[in-house]
């Protein structure tokens, strides 16, 4: 059984709330839920966690270090600017795919660079919650070759 860790960084628990024009109606529960049911299917198994709080990713990202075959993450606004998010994810060495509801790209400048994206296996942004089932789809394939 494949053990993934899925992150969701700062202000995510606030999705289907927060600039529903940008991010959509969809709650973090249902994105959650989405997974969840990829995951049945593909003989994998989730733990999920949002946090506000950078060192509390930071945390459950070393700790994934024991256990977890790869690492789905949203880190939010960290994305451009935390360093230690980045090296976290890079000290571990475990396969990560950053994921983005809104397309970063389009969006304001200071958006359009990620500290994260070169320590991850790839990134996917613009799909709505469906970034999320796409990133865990490439992130098992990626796992399993
Ligand atoms: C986001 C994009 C970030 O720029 C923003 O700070 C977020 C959400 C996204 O999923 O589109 O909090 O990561």
């Amino acid at each position: 059984m494949i053990k993934i860790l899925v992150l969701h960084g700062p202000n995510l628990n606030l999705l289907g709330l927060r600039e529903p024009d940008v991010y959509g109606r969809v709650t973090l529960d249902d994105i959650n839920e989405h997974l969840n049911e990829l995951a049945r299917s593909r003989d994998a198994t989730l733990t999920i966690l949002q946090s506000n709080h950078e060192g509390i990713l930071i945390d459950a990202i070393q700790d994934a270090r024991t256990w977890a075959n790869g690492i789905l993450i949203n880190p939010g606004g960290l994305t451009h600017t935390s360093v230690a998010l980045r090296d976290a994810i890079s000290a571990v060495a475990l396969p990560a795919v950053e994921a983005h509801l809104s397309n970063v790209y389009a969006r304001e400048p200071f958006r359009h660079h990620s500290y994260i994206a070169p320590v991850c296996v790839g990134s996917i942004a613009g799909f709505g919650w469906r970034s999320y089932t796409l990133g865990l789809t490439a992130l098992l394939d990626a796992i399993g070759k």
